[in-house]
């Protein structure tokens, strides 16, 4: 029978009311009805859309109870990229902060901040369409980030349909989601007492919660979510500052952390950290800190921001657990470019809540600057999800035996010398790439998340195929066959054909990731992007020499050394052409916007430049985000003139706008880097 319009009306109206209560209960931490009268209302809907299945619509709160297993999820790319944040660790470094933000603005005036816990959770972006969440993606690597929609839908203080009216078409809100503690308590309780495994901490919980390809799992934890951001936003406009922002997604339904106060000045901000830690405790979350942000938009926007980090925020953390420990011993590893580090072994400890029983040494000299022997008890600092560290020896503890640390003569792994040159901190193996720990290192970084994200190429597995000999650099990864991987100890034709589609996939690929991936020392993400921004291909970045190296931006002589000793090895530029030989590709587009500095501004070039082609300044600036046009308006932020200006510097001088020189666009492109 179909549906009267009376039953429909009866739908909308027992969803709107279920909606309103589970924003009042989830949201506002403040219910009106109780459990069982909202239970009744629940089962009211179930049982009509029951009846009347055509009814059913995503946006339905019975629809929070997650869907089948996906076999993998699918890749998102951000609008705009998800930043992260700068951290400032004592009071000092938050006036600093201040200093640098009333500085860039010339403003002696104090700036209002808005102040927020950071709440340490994970990453997520919702995007609503027309008030409907139509996805939720991780953060991934701030460009790219993986499809949760499924996942995020279950969460209960995430509506599936924006309340009330006035926001944007398309609106993409931010957050973290959190496992809260009291549910991470009793998840681990059950855990235990089943004899599963048990998460370390709530942290880790919601990561792995949220990346459960069964998201009726997901379903049954009970995740929860603050936002604190908004990403892309059209089809309508927010407010002007960021406190009223998150009073506008307040109202929409979003739940935003009742501890966000603004406030003037760095001493305020200071004064608001003291009052978070006084509540940490108290808190029904863990927060590893308090979150800074200038509260203007405006003045954001004018702030610009670094390649990864706004300028005009800054998390103040918390300062890190220690714990006390006995130091068993000291390995040595092999990284990808074959500096040895020393690695402690510690007598297992409880700190923060996480057991640790390694800590990073870093090398020789941060061993004789703690001046530490084996069977010291040392002090271990852990920080967030950073590798923890042995900050000092309790000297009074030292026993009668202790055993001096010294630097193996030969490497661990291939048995090569291993020497210390001169100026340099690091011990290297010279076994180079015949050595099989630098082999499996530089494989898992290309492999890795940053590099070409291969799925399900874990560390253990590349360890499996160089020690099996299928392996001996990233190019022979796409020669592997599904015979030689089912051979594979715990390798099944399923997992196997996983990893081929993976391999498959991860041929394309962008070119920062892929200058990257080769791993070469000294050039992290950003250089790589730096160096795909300058060469857009790989071709002329192979035959540049060091000078040409060192007019892009972040290349200092050693990096450019580095690079170019780098493309002289024979057997590197063969590992590259294997690549492409397999097929590895990048979009040119892809190598785009690098920042978004001079977003929402739009730039006018006019006149004769000299150093720099009009298409060359052009596309710098695009990459910072501004739009170029080739007219002069009142919406026009700034206007370059060149040589010989004629109408349009005219034009932009009657229309009072800023003008500037050739030589001060330089300064501003090599400033953010573009
Ligand atoms: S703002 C530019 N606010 O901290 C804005 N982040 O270390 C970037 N986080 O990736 C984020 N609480 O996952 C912001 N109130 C808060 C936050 C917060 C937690 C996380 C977030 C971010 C990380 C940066």
């Amino acid at each position: 029978m179909a549906a009267s319009k009376k039953i429909i009306a009866e739908v909308e109206q027992l969803r709107n009311e279920i909606n309103q209560h589970n924003y009042r209960y989830h949201t506002q931490d403040d219910p009106v009805i109780s459990d069982a009268e909202f239970d009744r209302l629940f089962r009211d809907l179930k049982s009509l859309e029951a009846k009347y299945p055509e009814l059913i619509s995503d946006v339905s709160p019975t629809q929070r109870v997650g869907a089948a297993p996906l076999s993998a999820f699918s890749q998102v790319v951000h609008e705009a990229p998800m930043l992260s944040l700068d951290n400032a660790f004592v009071e000092a470094d938050v006036l600093e902060f201040d200093h640098r933000i009333r500085s860039r603005l010339q403003s002696d005036e104090e700036v209002a901040y808005a102040c927020e816990p950071k709440i340490d959770g994970v990453a997520v972006s919702l995007l609503y369409e027309d008030g409907k969440l139509v996805r939720g993606a991780t953060r991934g690597d701030g460009t790219t980030g993986e499809d949760i929609t499924r996942n995020v839908r279950t969460i209960e203080s995430i509506p599936l349909q924006l309340l009330g009216k006035g926001y944007p078409s398309r609106l993409e809100v931010r957050g973290e989601v959190y496992f809260p503690i009291s549910a991470f308590t009793k998840m681990n309780q059950r855990a235990q007492s089943r004899g599963d495994k048990e998460f370390a901490n709530p942290r880790n919980a919601a990561a792995g919660t949220l990346r459960q390809l069964d998201s009726r799992l997901t379903a049954q934890r009970k995740l929860a979510m603050f936002c604190y951001s908004v990403g892309l936003v059209e089809g309508g406009e927010l407010a002007e500052k960021h406190s009223e922002i998150l009073q506008e997604l307040a109202i929409w339904g979003l739940r935003v952390n009742p501890l966000v106060e603004t406030v003037l000045g760095a001493a305020q901000c200071v004064q608001y950290y003291k009052g978070i830690c006084e509540r940490r405790e108290s808190l029904t979350y863990e927060i590893d800190g308090v979150v800074f942000k200038v509260d203007d938009i405006g003045l954001q926007q004018k702030l610009g921001i670094l390649t990864r980090t706004p300028r005009w925020a800054i998390a103040h953390k918390f300062p890190a657990e220690e714990g006390i420990t006995r130091l068993n011993d000291v390995e040595f590893q092999v990284g990808r470019t074959g500096a040895i580090t020393p690695v402690a072994r510690l007598a297992p400890v409880k700190v923060g809540g996480v057991t640790i029983s390694n800590a990073t040494l870093h090398n020789m000299d941060e061993i004789d600057r703690l001046g530490l022997m084996i069977g010291d008890t040392v002090i271990v600092q852990r920080a967030g999800d950073v590798i923890p560290k042995i900050v000092s020896v309790v000297l009074e503890k030292r026993p009668s035996k202790t055993t001096n640390i010294e630097l193996p003569q030969t490497c661990p792994a291939c048995g090569s010398e291993i020497l210390r040159s001169e100026g340099e901190v690091a011990a290297r193996c010279t076994g180079g790439l015949s050595c099989a720990a630098q082999q499996r290192e530089s494989i898992r970084h290309f492999a890795s998340r940053l590099a070409l994200d291969i799925e399900g190429l874990g560390d253990k597995l590349v360890e499996q195929l160089v020690d099996e000999g299928l392996i001996d650099n990233a190019a022979d990864l796409y020669q592997l066959t599904e015979a030689q991987l089912v051979k594979l100890e715990r390798m099944a034709p399923k997992s196997a054909n996983n990893l081929l589609e993976a391999l498959e996939n991860s041929k394309e690929t962008t070119l920062p990731r892929f200058i990257y991936a080769l791993g070469i020392q000294e050039v992290g993400e950003s250089t790589a992007r730096s160096l795909a921004m300058h060469f857009g291909d790989v071709a002329g970045l192979l035959e540049a020499d060091e000078a040409l190296l060192q007019t892009i931006p972040d290349v200092g002589p050693i990096v450019a050394n580095k690079i170019h000793h780098f493309f002289q090895q024979e057997s590197n530029l063969a590992v590259i052409d294997s690549l492409i030989g397999f097929g590895l590709r990048w979009k040119v587009e892809d190598t785009g916007i690098i920042a978004n500095s001079l977003a929402g501004e739009t730039w006018v070039l006019t006149g004769s430049l000299n150093s720099l082609t009009r298409n060359e300044a052009k596309a710098r600036l695009q990459k910072l985000g501004a739009k170029v046009s080739g007219s002069v308006s009142r919406k026009t932020t700034c206007v370059v003139a060149g040589d010989a200006a004629g109408s349009k510097l005219v034009k932009a001088q009657e229309l009072g706008l800023k003008i500037i020189g050739e030589d001060e666009l330089i300064t501003l492109l090599e400033e953010y880097g573009a």
